[in-house]
């Protein structure tokens, strides 16, 4: 009995080595297979799959990487040029980790069922031509990063979206989703980037987003998104890009963002120590801006074409990060605060097509980087101040250094030159690309007319004698056609 019962043992060890033999060929084989039935899907006119062939190990494909048990690990052929169909079997592999065919020209629907995935962890399947509806919410227990904007995906965001749970970045923007956002998107609580820009999404701005207390950037712009802010969006506090430009918003923004202020306890408050970037532009949004900011590190705050009112605040001379300003198209008025000129860091300023009236304040002149300035469009011209022609002065000086890119300080114009003398003689003997600031040469000699135009004006203003520079309505007049409209036409060249 024994010596039976031993072999019976021997026997069974021996199935189970050829079992596990087996089963391992098995795998591998259809790793293998899976891999080639997604190359015969896809047209590949640049040969980047030639190698995908049977006499070598796939590990060695192009592509293809494998893990240390020479399983796929990761599909990486990004900006390949393939086109065809994504065959659902790329998402049987079982040990996948990370699969990105973003930009090329794969088209038909995204496979629907990739809860089969279950080691994946990045998905990018942005930048290609897919059409059809967003894959349904899965369970799938490890995947952090789902990209496929860019496409032309169509229909809702499926309601189980929250499925997800695991994701940190969330991106379908750029395609052509309907519908509302569904509430269950608050179950991916690890969520930190989400874009649902540039969709045709419309409904309120689920409150729940204020859940997700991970959220870093929320990027929602370009769609028809309704009603107002969610309050809630006001307390998270890791936020710091919220971008809602272009939808159909309404209502105030709080009077105050930040939370150690005077004002009633009961009064609305967002509170986002993080925001640096806060983008609110060509909405409905109305009232006064609000009086303070406690977001210490706003860099980029675009309010432009909205219904704003009143004035702007003092206090957001304490906006010592901000680097650009963007008000323009509202209905703003008073005189624009000399404080503005305590933001050393500001490069661009559009307080164009308001109601702003008074003296333009000349430490405008004084801010270091300021390299757009756009005061276009107000009622500059009802000037209170600026009979004085020493103001006059200021405003040309401003201009000299905006187009020559020249500061008054510079070593070039030694002790006697000043740069208004450098510039008056450059102006009349130099070539234009002598003096123009050097990022905008490029603009300059395109429009080359108005940049001497401005100059010759700068010149005027600046002229030693008073009794030479323009009077005041001259001036407003020249300012409301064209003051430094866009002495820079591109700070994005600078960028
Ligand atoms: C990629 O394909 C497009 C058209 O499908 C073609 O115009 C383009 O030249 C191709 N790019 C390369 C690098 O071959
Ligand atoms: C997806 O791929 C595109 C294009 O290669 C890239 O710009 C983008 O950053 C990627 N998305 C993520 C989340 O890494
Ligand atoms: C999705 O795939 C899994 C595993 O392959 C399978 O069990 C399930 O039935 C599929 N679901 C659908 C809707 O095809
Ligand atoms: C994308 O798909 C549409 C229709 O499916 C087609 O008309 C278009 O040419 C495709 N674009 C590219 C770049 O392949
Ligand atoms: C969201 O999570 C809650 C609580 O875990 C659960 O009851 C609900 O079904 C989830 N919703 C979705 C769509 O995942
Ligand atoms: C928003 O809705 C209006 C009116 O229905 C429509 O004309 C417009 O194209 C929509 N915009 C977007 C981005 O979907
Ligand atoms: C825009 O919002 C208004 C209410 O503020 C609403 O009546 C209108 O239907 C909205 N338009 C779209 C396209 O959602």
């Amino acid at each position: 009995m024994a010596s039976i019962g031993s072999k019976s043992c021997d026997k069974s060890i021996m199935f189970l080595i050829v079992f596990v033999l087996f089963y391992m060929q098995q795998c591998k084989c259809s790793e293998l297979e899976l891999l080639l039935s997604m190359k015969t899907s896809m047209k590949d006119p640049l040969g980047s799959l030639h190698d995908w062939i049977l006499s070598q190990s796939f590990c060695h494909w192009n592509g293809v990487i494998c893990d240390d048990l020479s399983h796929v690990a990761k599909i990486l052929l990004s900006g390949k040029n393939l086109s065809g169909i994504l065959s659902e079997t790329i998402f049987n592999l079982p040990y996948v980790e990370s699969i990105d065919l973003s930009n090329n020209q794969l088209s038909g629907e995204i496979p629907r069922n990739f809860s089969s995935c279950l080691a994946l962890r990045f998905l990018n399947l942005s930048n290609n031509n897919f059409t059809g509806p967003l894959p349904q919410g899965s369970r799938i227990p490890l995947l952090e990063t789902l990209d496929l904007s860019n496409n032309m995906i169509s229909g809702k965001i499926p309601e189980n979206i929250g499925l997800f749970s695991k994701l940190k970045v969330l991106d379908f923007g750029g395609n052509v989703l309907v519908g509302s956002v569904p509430k269950s998107i608050a179950n991916i609580s690890s969520l930190e980037f989400l874009t649902l820009a540039s969709n045709q999404l419309l409904g309120e701005i689920p409150r729940e987003l204020g859940l997700m207390k991970k959220l870093k950037l929320i990027y929602l712009g370009y769609n028809n998104f309704s009603s107002g802010i969610p309050e809630e969006i006001g307390e998270l506090t890791s936020l710091y890009h919220l971008d809602l430009v272009y939808n159909n918003l309404t209502g105030e923004i709080p009077s105050s963002l930040g939370n150690n202020l005077f004002g009633s306890v009961s009064e609305r408050k967002w509170d986002m120590p993080a925001l640096q970037m806060l983008n609110l532009a060509r909405n409905k949004f109305f009232g006064t801006l609000p009086d303070s900011f406690d977001s210490k590190n706003l860099e980029n705050l675009d309010l432009s074409e909205n219904g704003f009112y009143g004035t702007i605040p003092k206090n957001f001379g304490k906006l010592s990060e901000l680097m650009e300003l963007k008000l323009r198209d509202n209905k703003l008025s008073g005189e624009i605060p000399d404080e503005l000129s305590s933001c050393k860091k500001i490069v661009s300023l559009d307080l164009s097509h308001n109601q702003f009236s008074g003296r333009i304040p000349s430490s405008l002149s004084e801010m270091p980087v300021l390299s757009f300035l756009d005061l276009s469009m107000n009622q500059l011209s009802e000037y209170k101040g600026i009979s004085e022609k020493s103001d006059i002065y200021g405003f040309g000086l401003l201009l000299i250094e905006l187009l020559t890119g020249r500061n008054p300080a510079d070593a070039e114009f030694g002790k006697r030159e000043s740069i208004v003398d450098w510039a008056r003689y450059c102006y009349s003997e130099c070539h234009l690309e002598t003096w123009i600031e050097p990022i905008m040469k490029s603009d300059a000699l395109n429009n080359k007319n108005k940049m001497v135009e401005m100059m010759n004006v700068a010149l005027q203003y600046t002229a030693s004698e008073p009794a030479a520079r323009p009077c005041a309505s001259d001036v407003a007049k020249t300012l409301d056609s064209f003051y430094i409209h866009s002495v820079h036409a591109m700070v994005s060249h600078h960028t």
